[in-house]
Formats: structure tokens, C-alpha cells, sequence
């Protein structure tokens, strides 16, 4: 699969926000090399391209695919278009590493797979958080049958999202505030559909009231889901807020509580209830406490860090590692296709009866 060169050429499909960290990512994959960006502003592409030193600059994919060889194109546009556009990439001969959501509903997931399956070209999706060490550590707990079986998950999803105030008025948010579920959702959704499987039913209650762009969103929903394997629910609350996204998992022999943010992960099972003492008690204080702090630090002068600098153990490399390293060994990715649908079905059933307790209670059929 590897070019002339021996260079895998990759190309960025958006320059916004998130292509600052593909690009910083990419320097750091074995084999790639980041040969063009393209956006429909020339302006953002040619300021983009200066900063990570990139000779191709396009702002149209027809001309980015026809101009030259690329292997992969990294989507990164706005969730309604990832669909389509990841499309024409697999029909212009490309790879597409797509940003979450996959695409915005099961019809877009299911023409996507039959593409990729008709012109034998890989798609995967960008859901970092099932990278993350500490979700690595709780799978190795469920695999080696510390939990027993798993019966609820809860999760809290919690984010201050201040860039939702830069973004155009005609972003794909704007357009209904349920479309928040397809921006944020994908997170916790990934690591629901990791611990439970698919999604069989859920609904959802939205409340709360924030004003952006001259538009009315609510702010935090609550969703009751059935799933394969248990139940689940999540807190999802996007805006006036503080950065808090944690998971509760309870299963038949052991419960544990994990912090997302911190990265770390404590267990309750009938051992350790009693074995503890004082002295565990105090260390394990002390070590959430040694944790908290290095975490705190960490994001204080994380934007302060040269964005070309990737972490080890970032979740964030770790997806496109993985992702680079299938290809390679002709492996399907871990958050491949399927996986990626699955996480659009769960956004499709969050929203598809939501109901809303803010000042004009409705209930809304998100079909109808
Ligand atoms: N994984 C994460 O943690 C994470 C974080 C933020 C955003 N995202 C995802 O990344 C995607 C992009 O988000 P963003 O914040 O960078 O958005 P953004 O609005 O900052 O950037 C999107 C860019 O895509 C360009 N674009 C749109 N349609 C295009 C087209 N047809 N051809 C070329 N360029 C086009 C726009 O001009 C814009 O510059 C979204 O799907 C979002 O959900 C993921």
C-alpha cells in the first residue's frame, strides 16, 4: 500500500480546529507524510499550510484527488459532510480516516461500507477515547472477569465547549440542537457501544437554555439507554460548565469509578472492602491526590506546549496509530466502519424522541 517513495501521502480535508492535531499527530506515525491540505477557504488552507509546511494547497476535493496520488484523506469537515465527502474520496482512489461522527445517520454508515467494500479502500473513525490507557486497563479488568457480568454504565459527559462561540451561524450544530448528539455524542457513545454493544432503545430529556449565534440550544440531556449487554445512562452537558467526564460501571462482582480527564481508575469489589485498613485508605487518597495535581498541571500548560509535541500514551496518537498501523498489516482498524455505524445508531436513537423540559416543554420526533 505504500507509495513509490515508501511514503504513505496523506492529505487533510478541512483545516480547522481539529486538523492542528492530525497534523501534530501525524508527525509522530512511522511512514506518512502530510503532502497536501485542502479547504473551501484558500485563505485557511494557505495559513495552515505555511504553519506545518505543506506544498499542496487545494479548496476543492475534485482537484485535490485529481491533482496527484493520495493515499489517505483525513476528514475533518463539519459532521454532516464527513458521509459524502469520505465517499468521494474512497471513489477518488483514497484511504478516509473520518472524524467523528462517521456520518449522520445508519443510510449515510450503510453506503459508506458499501463503497468501501465495491472499491476495496479502508474507512475508519476517529473515536480517541477508547484509546485511552485507563479505558485500556478497565477492558483487561472486564476480559480477566474482575466485574462478572456488566449490568449499568453511567457516564458524564461534561464540557465547556467554549469554541462553540467562534463558529459560523451556519454551522451543522445550529441547524437543530439535536445535532449537538452528533458533535459530542460519539465520545461517550464509543466507549458505551466498547462496554455494552449496540444499542437497542433509549430516550432522551433536554432541559436547560444557552443563547448562541442568536440561537436557543439546550444545554444538558439526559438519555436512558438499553443496550446488548446492560443498561446505560449518560449526562451529557455541553457549554456553562466545568470539564468533568467520568464513568461509573457497575457489574455482578466489582464496580469501578473511572475519571477520563485524570486518567485514573479506582475498583470496588468485596477484596477490597476487606483488605483496606487505614493505610490503603490514605494511599489511595494520596495517590488520586498526586494524580489530580499532575492532571491539573498537564491541562493548565497544555496550550502552552508546541502543538507539534504529542504526549505518550495520548489517546489522540493512538487513534491514528492504530489506524495507520492496520493499514499497513492489511488489519481492520479497531473503530472501523461497523463500529463507527454503531455509534451513529446510538445518536440516532438519543435524538430520535427527545424530550424537552425547558421553558416551552415540547416532544419532538426528530424523523417527523
Ligand atoms: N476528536 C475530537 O476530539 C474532536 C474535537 C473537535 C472536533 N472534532 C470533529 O472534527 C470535525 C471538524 O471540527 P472542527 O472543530 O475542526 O471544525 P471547523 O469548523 O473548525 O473546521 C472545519 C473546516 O472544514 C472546512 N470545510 C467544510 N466543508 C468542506 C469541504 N467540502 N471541503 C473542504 N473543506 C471543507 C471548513 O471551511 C472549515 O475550515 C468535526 O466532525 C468535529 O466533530 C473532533
Amino acid at each position: 500500500m505504500q507509495t513509490d517513495a515508501g511514503l504513505v501521502k496523506v492529505a487533510l480535508l478541512g483545516t480547522g480546529d481539529i486538523a492542528t492535531r492530525h497534523a501534530a499527530a501525524l508527525k509522530v506515525v512511522p511512514g506518512v507524510e502530510l503532502r497536501s491540505v485542502c479547504d473551501l477557504s484558500l485563505l485557511k488552507a494557505k495559513a495552515f499550510s505555511k504553519t506545518f509546511g505543506v506544498k499542496g494547497i487545494y479548496n476543492s476535493i475534485d482537484d485535490l484527488l485529481d491533482s496527484q496520488t493520495i493515499d489517505v484523506v483525513h476528514v475533518l469537515t463539519d459532521p454532516g459532510s464527513h458521509g459524502p465527502l469520505a465517499v468521494r474520496c474512497i471513489e477518488g482512489g483514497a484511504d478516509a480516516f473520518i472524524e467523528k461522527p462517521l456520518a449522520v445517520s445508519m443510510k449515510q454508515c450503510e453506503e459508506l461500507a458499501q463503497k468501501s467494500r465495491a472499491y476495496g479502500r479502508l474507512c475508519a473513525v476517529n473515536h480517541q477515547w477508547v484509546h485511552s490507557p485507563v479505558i485500556q486497563h478497565l477492558m483487561r479488568e472486564i476480559q480477566s472477569f474482575k466485574f462478572g457480568g456488566l449490568r449499568h454504565v453511567h457516564m458524564i459527559f461534561s464540557v465547556p465547549a467554549a469554541h462553540l462561540r467562534l463558529l459560523r451561524p451556519d454551522h451543522f450544530i445550529f441547524n437543530d440542537s439535536r445535532n449537538l448528539f452528533f458533535e459530542f455524542g460519539p465520545h461517550p457513545f464509543s466507549l458505551i457501544n466498547l462496554l455494552l454493544g449496540r444499542v437497542r432503545s433509549a430516550e432522551t430529556s433536554a432541559s436547560g437554555e444557552i443563547e448562541l449565534m442568536g440561537q436557543s440550544l439546550s444545554d444538558l440531556w439526559q438519555t436512558s439507554l438499553v443496550c446488548e449487554r446492560g443498561t446505560a445512562s449518560l449526562t451529557m452537558n455541553i457549554g456553562k460548565t466545568t470539564r468533568n467526564i467520568t464513568l461509573d460501571v457497575i457489574g455482578e462482582d466489582a464496580a469501578a469509578h473511572i475519571d477520563l480527564v485524570r486518567q485514573s481508575m479506582e475498583i470496588r469489589d468485596p477484596e477490597s472492602e476487606v483488605v483496606p485498613g487505614r493505610l490503603r485508605s490514605v494511599l489511595r487518597r494520596s495517590h488520586r491526590d498526586v494524580s489530580d495535581a499532575l492532571a491539573d498541571l498537564f491541562h493548565h500548560y497544555r496550550s502552552t506546549l508546541n502543538s507539534s509535541k504529542v504526549l505518550p500514551h495520548d489517546p489522540f496518537q493512538a487513534s491514528l496509530l492504530d489506524f495507520y498501523s492496520a493499514r499497513k498489516a492489511g488489519r481492520s482498524p479497531r473503530q472501523d466502519i461497523a463500529t463507527g455505524a454503531a455509534v451513529v445508531e446510538y445518536c440516532e436513537e438519543a435524538v430520535a424522541n427527545v424530550r424537552f423540559s425547558s421553558r416551552q416543554a415540547r416532544v419532538v420526533s426528530y424523523a417527523g
